[in-house]
């Protein structure tokens, strides 16, 4: 019967002072079935879910479960209908001092009179796991555990209840393509038996892969709902901006000798990297190609001076050179745009204009703010040229949409005029038009004679901006190739240790 386990959104809206987040919306999502939800950053599917899962009381519209009205105003209302959400933000739902079993069984350890019963709540967490087909040290804090295991840690807290509904937002951002696969893996089997996923993705590829139905919200409003087959991944990137986008990536740039900027020879940390060598010349677009673990993160710390490393050899600008800590670095004028950019180096209560004035030195050292209308400029020059949406370098950096912080995030790397720009995973959470705006920036840079080294899992975009791409598997450099002959396979054979037949 179509009419059970079937959840309606009517009519939805909110707003956020004058603001309009959400005008009218319609949304349906039915037991059985994923549902792929998208748009571009800031077009409300954050705030649209919050609403589901009971962050918000003053909307208006109406939900209705199986045709029935139900009153959804605070998260528990949302639980006790079976409805549970995987934040965007993974790190405001998790206690960090806590371990992983604590965490994931959160909400059983705050019911009132429930003792903690610790060989129940392992045995729990470690059974809660293996449904997701993952292993994760179940006593370590959970402050230790990477940004994909914490969303894991999510998914299994939304399992450890009874569950009708579950949203999953931008789940396979921090995850790495075998990562993902495993996580359609099991939201499939959700599916099989019974439950109604919303799944909510940049990734039109995904979205493809594993949901059947789709919903399209632009500016906070409905643009498209029906079958996913029915249209085309173009016209989805079409119904979603408003346009058509034609070309993702900047035309190639032609391949002139160029002079060396950095090289490293005989790199090496105390966990992971071993024997790094790689060069990178003025005006080129370096590609470390990686999944999770590969230690991409780890060599692009470690070029900053942000984690311990020994070389063999260095050299930058035509001198000897190691690297020493982010402010000799930055002094050196090398940047880094980190991965975990929401939690390294971001004020989220401070303004976009005074986030993007802090510069990248001081994020890890000390203040020091240029003028303010330096800053307000700035902050205008990067809201255009990233698209930020917001309403103005005032707002505050937690109204912003989770991709909209993102771009923020990146901006104020780009302020240091440095010559040596290391970007690690830029495009987690970012829309397509924002992917493109920063791909032609980087073009740009590129062009300028910086030299950038550009770190991903994203084999795609890779092949797409890339000069040349060195491969890491575990810690090492596997393979090194011209971007023109690369393609995702062969990245992605090398950077499953294998090699070519
Ligand atoms: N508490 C708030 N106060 C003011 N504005 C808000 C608030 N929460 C969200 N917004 C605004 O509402 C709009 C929709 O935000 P939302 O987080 O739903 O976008 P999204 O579609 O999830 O985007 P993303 O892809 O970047 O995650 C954005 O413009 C955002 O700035
Ligand atoms: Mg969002």
């Amino acid at each position: 019967m179509s009419a059970l386990n079937r959840l309606d959104m009517r009519n939805i809206s909110i707003a956020f002072g004058e603001f309009a987040a959400l005008t009218r919306v319609d949304f349906t999502v039915e037991g059985h079935s994923v549902h792929a939800l998208t748009g571009a950053n800031g077009a409300g599917k954050s705030t649209l879910m919050s609403v589901l899962s009971g962050a918000h009381s003053d909307y208006s519209g109406d939900i209705l479960l199986d045709g029935e009205p139900v009153a959804i105003r605070t998260p528990r209302d949302a639980k006790r209908l079976g409805i549970h959400l995987v934040q965007q933000e993974v790190d405001v739902a998790l206690v960090p001092q806590l371990s992983v079993a604590e965490n994931i069984l959160l909400d059983r350890l705050a019911e009132p009179g429930v003792g903690y019963r610790w060989r129940e709540i392992r045995r729990q967490a470690n059974t809660l796991l293996a449904q997701l087909d993952v292993q994760i040290d179940i006593n370590q804090p959970v402050e230790r555990c990477t940004l994909a295991e914490k969303q894991q840690i999510l998914l299994a807290r939304a399992l450890s209840h009874h569950c009708r509904f579950l949203i999953l937002d931008e789940p396979t951002a921090p995850l790495d393509q075998h990562e993902s696969e495993r996580l359609f893996a099991v939201v499939r089997r959700l599916q099989a038996s019974g439950i109604g996923v919303v799944f909510i993705s940049h990734r039109i590829h995904e979205l493809k892969a594993i949901c059947d139905r789709l919903t399209v919200l632009r500016d906070g409003r409905l643009i498209e709902s029906g079958p996913m087959a029915a249209l085309s991944g173009e016209q989805i990137v079409e119904k979603m901006l408003g346009h058509v986008l034609t070309d993702i990536y900047p035309p190639r740039r032609e391949k002139q000798p160029q002079p060396l900027l950095l090289a490293v020879e005989g790199l090496h940390d105390d966990k992971l990297l071993q024997e790094i060598s790689l060069r990178l010349h003025k005006g080129e677009i370096l590609g470390i190609a990686g999944l999770a673990g590969a230690g991409k993160t780890e060599l692009c710390k470690a070029l900053f001076g942000a984690s311990r490393s020994r070389i063999a050899r260095g050299e930058l600008h035509g001198k000897a050179w190691r690297p020493r800590s982010p402010h000799d670095s930055v002094s050196q004028r090398m940047a880094l745009v980190p991965e975990e950019r929401r939690k390294e180096g971001i004020f989220i209560d401070e303004s976009v204009a005074m986030n993007l004035s802090v510069s990248a030195d001081d994020s890890f050292s000390r203040w020091s703010l240029f003028g303010h209308r330096q800053a307000w400029r700035w902050a205008e020059e990067i809201i255009q040229k990233l698209n930020v949406r917001t309403t103005g370098p005032a707002q505050t950096l937690r109204r912003l949409s989770g991709g909209n912080q993102q771009k923020v995030a990146i901006g104020k790397w780009l302020r240091n005029n440095a010559d040596v720009l290391i970007f690690d995973e830029p495009t987690k959470e970012v829309d397509i038009k924002a992917k493109t705006d920063l791909f032609s920036l980087i073009d740009s840079l590129a062009r300028d004679g910086k030299g950038i080294i550009y770190a991903s899992g994203e084999f795609s975009e890779l092949v797409g901006l890339c000069d040349r791409i060195c491969v890491l598997w575990d810690g090492r450099i596997v393979a090194e190739m011209e971007a023109k002959e690369a393609t995702e396979e062969t990245l992605l054979l090398y950077s499953t240790g294998g090699t070519p037949a």
